[in-house]
């Protein structure tokens, strides 16, 4: 059997990732601390519990599995809190990783994923954004992701470690039989707090700034359904183990959506209304980032197919009525 240790198996993308594993005949190892992560999600195969930092609980994860290859999700991934808390970010995304990517040349495991962002890609006015376009990061958090980016080519160069870099855009929905799907605590993201607030769960959503330029003043993501990203992954880790070499891709649809076109689908997905008031801006957030690489289209054959608005939000709805996991 072909094990895979998936770090961060146990949070919204991680879990994802198992499920698409095992379904392929893969055995994914979950190595995650549940500082974000929920015990519950972690359903697919075998629970380490461990921290990125904690290089012995590393070596010895390594040995016991002895996995074919690494796909890295454990990370701290909130743009505001990496703006007033940038210290975490470097020491436990960077330094995290950096003694997980020892750990795994020390064990030659020399196939990595990894989940970098579209954050690292920062403000560029009018300009498609491609695997090409300069990284100019503006918060901690996706100055961290850069970071280990710049770590993998050099392993690679000493060490032959072959990856895949794969830089999201906004990851959203939830897997199609709703068995798992997003859940943070405290939740940030716009679309689990927008069905919140529909819900009753909270009074309203905040818009965070109406005053950007763009056609209706609120910010421009390009939402990718958490289903399609893990299927990249698993034709990422297929093109490692090919030989290919090593390759960073864009993971985005290439369609944009503005946070007020967010909330009208949400309510005609939903029929209800949506709950929203509009306040300032968030610090560190970006006007628009939207891919315009077909590169994982062309390379890996990735074929998004429920990358729709109306379905990332429709499948989000179905899991949030399902329920959440407990501790
Ligand atoms: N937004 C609101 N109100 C909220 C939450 C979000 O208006 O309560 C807005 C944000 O300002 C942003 C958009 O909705 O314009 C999306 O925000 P999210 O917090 O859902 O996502 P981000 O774009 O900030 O960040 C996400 C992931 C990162 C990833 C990034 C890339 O959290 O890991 O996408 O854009 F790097």
């Amino acid at each position: 059997m072909n094990t895979v240790l998936v770090t961060g198996g146990a949070g919204y993308i991680g879990s994802h990732a198992c499920k698409a594993l095992k379904a392929a005949g893969y055995v994914p190892v979950t190595y995650d601390n549940l500082e974000t992560g929920w015990q519950d999600a972690v359903r697919f195969g075998p629970f380490e519990r461990g921290d990125l930092l904690d290089r012995v609980r590393l070596d010895e994860v390594f040995a016991a599995h002895k996995p074919i290859a690494v796909m890295h999700f454990a990370a701290l991934s909130q743009v505001g809190e990496a703006m007033s808390q940038p210290g975490r970010y470097w020491r436990n995304n960077v330094e995290g990783s950096l003694t997980l990517i020892e750990a795994a040349v020390a064990a030659g495991c020399l196939n990595f994923v990894f989940s970098s962002t579209c954050a690292t890609y920062g403000e560029h006015d009018n300009v498609v954004l491609d695997e090409n376009t300069p990284q100019m990061p503006l918060n901690a958090y996706g100055a961290s992701k850069r970071a280990i980016e710049d770590i993998l080519r050099d392993f690679e160069a000493a060490h032959g470690l072959r990856h895949v870099i794969f830089r999201y855009f906004n990851v959203a929905g939830a897997d199609p039989e709703a068995e798992i799907g997003e859940h943070h605590r405290p939740e940030t993201h716009l679309i689990p707090i927008m069905l919140e607030a529909i819900d009753g769960k909270r009074d309203a959503l905040t818009v965070f700034g109406t005053d950007y330029d763009t056609p209706d003043g609120t910010c421009i993501r390009d939402y990718v359904h958490v289903s399609d990203l893990v299927d990249a992954h698993l034709l990422g880790l297929q093109w490692l183990r090919d030989n290919k070499g090593s390759k960073v891709f864009n993971l985005g649809t290439g369609s944009g959506f503005s946070v007020r076109e967010v909330i009208d689908h949400s309510r005609s997905v939903t029929n209800r209304e949506v709950p929203y008031v509009t306040g300032p801006r968030r610090a560190g957030d970006a006007t628009k980032l939207v891919s315009g690489s077909v590169l994982a289209e062309q390379e890996l054959g990735w074929k998004p197919s429920r990358s729709d608005l109306r379905t990332m939000i429709a499948d989000a709805w179905r899991w949030h009525e399902a329920g959440h996991y407990d501790k």
